[in-house]
């Protein structure tokens, strides 16, 4: 498979199915906020018990979520680092690259005005959130 190297500002947005679904208007948005990240195998993206600044949609590749008990692994049209900014509480488990990873990274004062321009996204990671958060209560 092709490893997405250095993928357009535009490809990155269409290539993610949340985003994908959006109208061209929130696309465009998008685009001007989010900051592409590229990640190494191995590299720790997201630290358990930091604050959360960020939320991060995974454009290709995976990332390994490891709470206290649950290794879980999260692909293409994943999206991770939700809960910190939704709860406003610190980040609730370490995240790792597995492989090469394109990501999109939304600062959370765009990633909370993406989710209230677009009543289906809010609900969709509200929901999200939710289900981690259950399944990490009995950590
Ligand atoms: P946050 O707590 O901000 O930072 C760590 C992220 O890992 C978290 O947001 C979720 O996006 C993700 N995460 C935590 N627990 C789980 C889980 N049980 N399954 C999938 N993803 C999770």
């Amino acid at each position: 498979p092709k490893l997405d190297l250095g993928m357009k500002t535009k490809e990155l947005v269409t290539a993610h199915p949340l985003f994908a679904g959006l109208p061209k208007k929130q696309q465009k948005a998008i685009m001007k906020v989010m900051r592409p990240q590229f990640a190494v195998p191995g590299e720790k993206l997201i630290r358990k018990g930091d604050r959360g600044d960020a939320a991060y949609f995974i454009a290709s590749g995976a990332v390994e979520v490891r709470t206290a008990t649950h290794n879980v692994l999260l692909g293409r049209g994943d999206v991770f680092g939700e809960i910190a900014l939704m709860t406003g509480g610190r980040r609730s488990a370490d995240v790792f690259a597995l492989g090469y990873c394109q990501l999109v990274r939304l600062r959370a004062q765009d990633f909370k005005k993406l989710l209230a321009d677009s009543t289906d996204l809010q609900d969709h990671v509200a929901m999200l959130a939710q289900k981690r958060q259950l399944m990490n209560s009995d950590d």
